[in-house]
């Protein structure tokens, strides 16, 4: 898994290039060094996973699951899908529908009872892709920026 990182790292920049623009908050200088820690942060936790599909030994997809307890006011188990992404050249042949069904089993395992996907509101097609999966929105997060343009206190 180690020795993946870096097709990984290589894939997550497949999900950038839909996302940048989407982006509200600055990105980070260091993205690519955030998104490696983060991805080897997670190879030693028992309730995470990367799922990758390899073709001709190449990684072409991934999809991380994340299980945990949802917190705040409740305490139901939750799996949390990040990273979901697909080479290019491999959608539309049931790549991604094999990496959510693998992270299903592996949140059923580890007693979840929902799977959840965050995605950017501008994103129109990871959007309908979960709808057409059965997620639905259950939350939307709001931001207004509050320093220089779009303030309400700018003039
Ligand atoms: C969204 C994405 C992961 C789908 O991957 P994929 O391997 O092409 O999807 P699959 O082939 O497994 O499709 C499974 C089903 O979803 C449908 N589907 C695929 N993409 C879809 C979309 N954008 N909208 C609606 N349905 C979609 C397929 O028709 C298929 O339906 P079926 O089972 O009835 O035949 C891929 O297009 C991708 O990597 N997109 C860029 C990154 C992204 O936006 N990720 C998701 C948001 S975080």
């Amino acid at each position: 898994m180690r020795g993946d990182l870096d097709a990984l790292v290589e894939l997550w920049r497949h999900l950038d290039e839909v996302q940048r623009h989407l982006r509200i908050y600055p990105p980070a200088t260091d993205q690519e060094a955030v998104v490696r820690s983060e991805m080897t942060g997670l190879i030693d936790d028992a309730d995470s996973c990367t799922f990758v599909v390899e073709s001709v030994a190449e990684v072409v997809a991934m999809a991380t699951a994340e299980v945990g307890r949802k917190g705040g006011l409740n305490d139901t188990v939750v799996c949390r899908l990040s990273r979901v992404v697909v080479h290019p050249d491999h959608r539309a042949r049931g790549v991604a529908s094999m990496l959510i069904g693998h992270a299903e089993r592996f949140a059923r395992a580890r007693g979840a009872a929902f799977l959840s996907a965050w995605v950017y509101s501008g994103n129109a097609d990871g959007k309908s892709y979960w709808l057409q999966r059965g997620f639905a929105p259950r939350a939307e997060e709001l931001v207004r920026p509050i320093l220089g343009e779009g303030s309400e206190e700018d003039p």
